[in-house]
């Protein structure tokens, strides 16, 4: 079994795997848009984690509330991991209880540049799908960085999630071109930046 991940599995994979690739899926796009209350937020402060929205379904009721759009390719890079045979029936069970908050599993063919040929076939991906009860949706990205800035779960703050998953991104994937994610992580640093500074100017007080 191979499993891709595009979101926290990047950088935090947690698994057992034999085998790791990096590529990208095709015909989908990656975006903060999935309300994490049982990770990376709460039911009263929900944060907000990666989801893909399938590109057509994208081009037709997204495009004019996103600000990417013009970068849009419909790759999303991320790393797959081939689960050893004796370990699937223990990660399935172990990635269904640690995504419970309303992703399904498909299964997508994963590429490399310069050939159409997979080099991963149907590996599982984890995706919320856009009438899941937890899509929140788009917004502008100044009100999504604010609320990734002050949300904060049981698996820590929401900001960590972001800033590892650009950082991660940008060592496994150069050239993976995707300007929410790292727009975003430049929202959040700036917020971090104004409330360092705002705490100086208080210590001088
Ligand atoms: C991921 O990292 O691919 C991922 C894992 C669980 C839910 C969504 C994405």
């Amino acid at each position: 079994m191979w499993l891709f991940g595009y979101g926290s599995l990047i950088w935090r994979p947690d698994l057992e795997y034999e085998d790791s690739k990096v590529g990208y899926i095709k015909g989908h796009v990656r975006r903060f848009w999935q309300s994490s209350t049982d990770h990376r937020g709460t039911e009263e402060a929900p944060g907000r984690v990666v989801t893909l929205i399938p590109y057509d379904e994208f081009s037709e009721r997204f495009i004019n509330e996103d600000q990417h759009f013009s970068e849009l390719d419909g790759l999303t890079w991320g790393v797959a991991y081939k689960i050893p045979e004796s370990k699937v029936a223990e990660t399935k069970a172990y990635l269904d209880h640690r995504e419970k908050n309303g992703y399904e599993t498909h299964f997508l063919d994963v590429y490399q540049p310069g050939s159409d040929v997979p080099v991963v076939e149907k590996a599982i991906v984890y995706i919320g799908s856009t009438d899941n009860s937890e899509f929140a949706g788009p917004a502008p990205l100044d009100l999504i960085a604010k609320q990734i800035y002050s949300s904060c779960g049981p698996s820590g703050p929401n900001m960590d999630y972001l800033l590892n998953l650009a950082h991660a991104l940008r060592i496994v994937a150069p050239h993976g071109n995707d300007q929410h994610l790292f727009e975003l992580e430049a929202k959040v640093k700036e917020l971090m930046r104004q409330d360092a500074e705002s705490q100086e100017a208080f210590d001088l007080m």
